[in-house]
Formats: C-alpha cells, sequence, structure tokens
C-alpha cells in the first residue's frame, strides 16, 4: 500500500506520510538528512523494537553518515528539564552541527522532548517526527509544538518548532497495547467535536473495526485527523486564534494531570489521552451549562469515547479548587479569567474568554 501524504504549508512546510512500512524506508528517512549527523531519540519502551530497524535504514541509505541513538526511560514522567539535558548532551557528544537531524522515534513524550532539543540545538536543528503511538500520530507529531513539564505544570517549557517531516509507520500500531490505541482515539474523536461533525457519525459506524486494528480504518481516521491539524495549523502555526481550537478538553485535562502528578508524579494515573476524554466531557457540560449546547450532544460524545474504551468520569479523590488553580494557569487563560474551548454542537467549537470560575466549579461537582 502506498502512503498517504498531507501537506503542511505555511513558512515551513512539511509532508506527513502515514502508511506500512515506513520506518524501514532508509531512502525517505535518508532524505530528510542534510548534513551527516543523526540521532535517534527513543524511550526504552520503542527502542528495543524500532531502532535498529531506523538506524539499519539510514545506514544503508547514507553508508557516510554518523548515526547515533539516545534512549530514555518511557512515560511522561521523563519528559523533564534533566531529560531535556540529556538529549543536548548527546547533541554535543555526538559534534551534531547545524545541518544534523533529530529522529524522534516514539510515542508523544519522546516526540515532545527531541523536538524541543532539535529546537534549542544551535538555536534549530531539523526534527524528523517518526510517531509510534496513534496519539502521537494524530496530533503530537504534527504542528510543531514541543515542551517539558515542570511541576508547575504540563508543557509550560516548550518552543514551536515544526518538524522537517512526519513519517507514521501504521503497522507500529499493531504493536501498541490496547490502553495506548484507546487514548489515541481520543484526540482522533477531538477532530469530530471541534470541527467534523460527520467524522463523529463515521467513527460511531467503524468503533469495532477501528478497535481490532482494521489497517485501513486506521489510516483513514490518522489521515483524516492530520488533514484537520494541518489545515488548522497551517493557518495558525503560533496559536493566536483557531489553533486554541485543538485544545478542546484540555484546560481540564492538563489540570487532571497536573494535580495527579503533585502528589503521585507524572505519569500517574490517568494517562493523557485518557485525560483528554474526561475533560472533552466536562467541556461539553460545560458548555451546556453556559447555555451554548444541547445536553444530547454531550451525552452521544460521552457515549462514543466510553465506546473506544475511555474513561469520561473525573478521577475520585483530586481537590477540584487545586484543579481551578492549574487551569489559571493553563496556557489558554489570560489575564481577563479562565479561556475554555467549548462547543455550540457536535463539530461546532469556538474560544470562549471570561468564564465564571464558580459555573466551572459547579461543572467540576456534577
Ligand atoms: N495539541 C494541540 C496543538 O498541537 O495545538
Amino acid at each position: 500500500m502506498n502512503a498517504r501524504v498531507i501537506e503542511v504549508g505555511g513558512a515551513a512546510p512539511y509532508r506527513i506520510q502515514i502508511g506500512p512500512g515506513l520506518l524501514e524506508d532508509g531512502t525517505a528517512l535518508a532524505s530528510m538528512l542534510r548534513g551527516r549527523h543523526a540521532l535517534i531519540v527513543s524511550d526504552d519502551q520503542v527502542a528495543p523494537l524500532y531502532v535498529q530497524r531506523v538506524h539499519q535504514a539510514l545506514a544503508n541509505a547514507r553508508p557516510g553518515a554518523r548515526i547515533a541513538t539516545h534512549v530514555f526511560p518511557a512515560g511522561e514522567a521523563s519528559k523533564t528539564l534533566e531529560n531535556f539535558s540529556a538529549v543536548i548532551e548527546a547533541l554535543a557528544a555526538h559534534g551534531a552541527t547545524r545541518d544534523a537531524c533529530v529522529y524522534a522515534l516514539g510515542g508523544g513524550v519522546v516526540g515532545d522532548l527531541a523536538g524541543f532539543a532539535a529546537a534549542c540545538w544551535m538555536r534549530g536543528i531539523d526534527c524528523v517526527q517518526l510517531p509510534t503511538s496513534l496519539l502521537a500520530m494524530v496530533d503530537s507529531s504534527v504542528g510543531g509544538k514541543t515542551a517539558v513539564d515542570i511541576p508547575q505544570g504540563k508543557n509550560l517549557v516548550g518552543a514551536f518548532h515544526p518538524p522537517r517531516a512526519v513519517f507514521a509507520d501504521t503497522t507500529a500500531l499493531r504493536t501498541l497495547p490496547p490502553r495506548e490505541l484507546h487514548a489515541g482515539f481520543a484526540e482522533v474523536i477531538k477532530y469530530g467535536a471541534i470541527v467534523d461533525a460527520g467524522f463523529l457519525d463515521w467513527l460511531e459506524a467503524n468503533t469495532d473495526k477501528l478497535l481490532a486494528n482494521d489497517d485501513a480504518l486506521l489510516t483513514d481516521a490518522i489521515a483524516r485527523s492530520c488533514a484537520h491539524k494541518a489545515a488548522i495549523v497551517e493557518r495558525d502555526p503560533f496559536e493566536h486564534g483557531e489553533r486554541a481550537l485543538l485544545n478542546f478538553g484540555h484546560t481540564f485535562a492538563h489540570a487532571i494531570e497536573t494535580e495527579q502528578a503533585a502528589f503521585f508524579g507524572y505519569g500517574s494515573g490517568v494517562n493523557h489521552g485518557e485525560a483528554v476524554a474526561i475533560g472533552m466531557v466536562l467541556a461539553a457540560k460545560l458548555s451546556s451549562a453556559l447555555g451554548m449546547a444541547d445536553v444530547a450532544d454531550g451525552e452521544r460524545l460521552r457515549s462514543l469515547l466510553q465506546a473506544f474504551g475511555l474513561p469520561v468520569e473525573m478521577p475520585v479523590g483530586l481537590d477540584l479548587l487545586a484543579l481551578l488553580a492549574h487551569m489559571r494557569l493553563d496556557k489558554k487563560a489570560q489575564g481577563s479569567g479562565l479561556r475554555f474551548i467549548l462547543w455550540d454542537r457536535a463539530g461546532a467549537a469556538r474560544i470562549v474568554a471570561g468564564v465564571d470560575e464558580a459555573v466551572v466549579l459547579a461543572t467540576l461537582q456534577a
């Protein structure tokens, strides 16, 4: 099967390729390497499966290349300034020049951390994203957001650094644990929720086949998601406006993740996709509480998320006032008060500023 291609335009255009076997396509991978230095960054769950394959493919296609590997422990807890420094030190030890390329091989954590290091080394070198999780394929590998977490919040330190290319090898999804596959569907469903009600119909009709790893349908779902993301980030690369729609459910999600981390460390409790699922249900409820959307729309979204094996209830034991405090520090918050991405109906999201904290609290309590 030929790879599906989605072009992302703008000041730094690049191509997203989606299809089986891309991690072994040395010619395509090496075509992105301007100089001689390549650093493959991965985590200790993905590396044993794919690093050797990518290394070999690159070496075969570019015999003169100097290829090194940097592997760090898997999980959100690794998205730290310390691990960022370690990638920078790996680039320095490798003697990476300005025409070097970082190959970010893994899920969202790898893409964010390796991408941020690429953004900073010598003020920015190329980064090729090789997403191996569904979540990374449909969201984090596209659009150039890179970051690490600090105890005060997720993704608070980072940079916009568009990738040089994205290669989403769909065969990697076959080894993805079911929980990770489900988490990725939260971001897929998000595109339906914010801009494409017909996509929600399609996801409802194809839930079982998608969860059974039907290659063709998964490729369709990834391509449709990436096309939506590409169109939005092309128009608004730095999130001055509509890109914020991609954060539907994320203000609640990041607050949940930050609060969990305060007690148990990042990576504990619900994962990012699961937090987004819960956050989208809360965003729909908040929309109804503010008189924007029909309750039935929220119920339908909730059912779809549940059908994809995602949680839809707030984890027990979280301090709701602490969640509100995290939301005030969210990057979507502004001086004028809390700012959320809410919807008028399925497929029609918009940015709503100055949301009354009392209504938010009541939504969290409900
Ligand atoms: N994940 C949201 C964005 O890339 O803007």
